[in-house]
């Protein structure tokens, strides 16, 4: 399966240190954050991405790209650990890439994809979400898709006040982990919200996704969501979530993206004491 990561957007909310970086480039601990998406999606044996960038994100693409001067002074040094981490960087997947020329909206830049998705089912990944789990998150949707074919979604609970941050669904419950999708709103108010359960950034998708985004009017913030197009789909295609086994650490904002990075870090050993010492 193909996989399609939406990088595109301008990261107003980490301005300034987005002014002049992508979003997904950010780091967390030492990686970023989009590294953690594509190591998920080669975990899950996914080996063809295509990211959807716009201007000023080349550094994403020099990041998995091979970096020469960096190997050849690395094995000058015989650092041979850095230069494996290094190399293994540029080796994982086949990546291609394509601009969103205007930032139109999630939806709209999932278009730019039609033609390399070439009419089969497709994952899409959110550049700035980044899920840790046993098995990879966009893994279990393909097992899950295998089951229950049409679309399937990853979902997590929310705390109620955060509904406004994310797509929302409302459902009919399959069992404890599968649910139907029976209504999908892009960032409700609080007191339009249909349940608290989120759609968290992972999604397969059939090739009939991009005739409903051609559909699809300006929605939320006046841009052309995925989540509407979903709303157009649903009539046509059973759509699933799934409640996913792990964590996702939200990058939203600079506050989530402090504790995101404490998170990661107590969770590797050779910062854990240190910094619970240091926090202490
Ligand atoms: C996007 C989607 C939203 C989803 C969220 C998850 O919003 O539009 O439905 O819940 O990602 O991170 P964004 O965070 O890009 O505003």
């Amino acid at each position: 399966m193909k996989a399609v990561i939406p990088a595109a957007g301008l990261g107003t909310r980490f301005l300034p240190a987005t002014k002049n970086m992508p979003k997904e480039m950010l780091p967390i601990v030492d990686k970023p954050a989009i590294q953690y998406v594509i190591e998920e999606a080669v975990e899950a044996g996914i080996d063809d991405v295509l990211i959807i960038t716009g201007r000023g994100k080349e550094a994403i693409e020099n990041h998995f790209d091979v970096a020469y001067e960096l190997e050849d002074v690395l094995e000058k040094r015989n650092d041979k650990e850095k230069l494996r981490e290094i190399k293994k960087i540029s080796e994982m997947v086949d990546i291609h890439y394509i601009r969103q020329k205007k930032p139109l909206g999630l939806g709209h830049a999932i278009l730019r994809a039609k033609k390399h998705v070439d009419g089969e089912n497709f994952a899409v990944m959110l550049g700035d979400d980044v899920i840790v789990s046993e098995i990879p998150c966009i893994g279990q949707l393909m097992n899950q898709f295998e089951e229950y074919g049409g679309a399937i979604i990853a979902v997590g609970e929310v705390p109620m006040e955060y509904v406004e941050r994310y797509g929302i669904i409302e459902y009919k419950k399959i069992n404890e982990r599968i649910y139907e999708v029976v209504n999908i709103v892009e960032k409700p108010s609080l007191g339009k919200a249909p349940s608290s359960l989120a759609v968290m950034g992972r999604y397969i998708l059939p090739p009939e996704i991009f005739d409903c985004i051609e559909e699809t009017k300006p929605g939320y913030g006046g841009e052309i969501q995925l989540t509407d197009a979903l709303q157009i789909l649903r009539k046509k295609k059973k759509i699933y979530a799934y409640l996913f086994e792990g964590k996702r650490f939200d990058l939203g904002n600079k506050f989530d993206w402090l504790k995101t990075n404490i998170e990661i870090a107590l969770r590797r050993e050779e910062f854990r004491d240190e910094l619970i010492a240091f926090m202490e």
